[in-house]
């Protein structure tokens, strides 16, 4: 591995471009290769099986592009494939996911607190937040909810408007939810929602998204293992695995830049 190869990166689709654009925030000399799996989105309904599959051969393409590190830009991916992948890969690139990092800031930052952890249906009963929490900081207390609703309302839109306020009210109503001091974005999609989320709890929650924390992590990460790229990389490249203009249009909103998605053909 060396400093000026590329940061490989994947999610189900768009939503791991929150973290994307955090990254070319944080590391602006790193050159990003992401892929969107939009042919099989949403992951949050998918078998684990599945899940390992397509990770599998989303890490093969992004192996090949020569990338130094593969990125689980996915929560639902990472609870489901990260110890495969990580074995998969072996040495030839580091295996970074997104659940880890978040869990490390929780457990450093606000210990002991009553957190909640909202994501897809596969993330939350995965348990993957739930175990690795109460690992990492034994006396916090965790409860967690399943919000499949927000990634398709996300994605068709609804983000400031009457019916994206109503589904917000109805989940983080729930009592599960009732006291909690912090709230985990268990999911990419979710940081488009976050000031609506905060708002919900009249800014008393603290509420934690992924993304700069793992661009954060990656950082960090890079800088140990001395590669961190010196100087300006290649021009980002953004795959996907299947291409819509509504695609072309949403990626725009989750890397809050013009972005030009290309075709790959993998699953052909
Ligand atoms: N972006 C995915 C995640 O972080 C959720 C979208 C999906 O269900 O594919 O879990």
């Amino acid at each position: 591995m060396n400093s000026s190869q590329p940061i490989g990166m994947f999610d189900s689709g768009v939503g791991g471009l929150t973290v994307a654009a955090a990254i070319r925030q944080i590391l602006p000399n790193e050159q990003i290769i992401y892929f969107g799996d939009t042919a099989h989105l949403p992951y949050g309904d998918k078998s684990s099986e599945s899940i390992v599959y397509y990770s599998r051969k989303i890490s093969d393409f992004l192996l090949e592009k020569n990338s130094k590190v593969i990125l689980i830009a996915c929560n639902t991916a990472s609870a489901a494939a990260y110890e495969q992948i990580k074995d998969y890969v072996g040495d030839k690139a580091l295996v970074i996911n997104v659940i880890d990092p978040v869990v490390e800031h929780i457990a450093e930052f606000y210990p002991g607190t009553k957190t909640a952890v909202i994501g897809t249906k596969g993330t939350i009963n995965s348990g993957t937040y739930q175990a690795r929490l109460r690992e990492k900081d034994p006396d916090c207390q965790v409860v967690s909810l399943a919000t499949p609703m927000f990634v398709p309302m996300i994605e068709e839109g609804f983000i400031f408007d009457d019916i994206s306020n109503a589904i917000i009210r109805s989940y983080l109503s729930k009592p599960e939810l009732k006291n909690i001091e912090t709230l985990i974005l268990g999911c990419t999609h979710y940081p488009i929602i976050k000031n609506q989320i905060r708002k919900f709890f009249n800014f008393g929650v603290e509420v934690i998204d992924s993304a700069s924390i793992v661009a954060g992590h990656l950082h960090n990460v890079l800088s140990e293992k001395k590669l961190l790229n010196p100087q300006k990389g290649n021009e980002n490249q953004f795959y996907v695995s299947d291409h819509t203009d509504y695609f072309e249009k949403i990626a725009r909103i989750f890397f809050e830049d013009k972005i030009n998605l290309i075709l790959s053909d993998i699953w052909k």
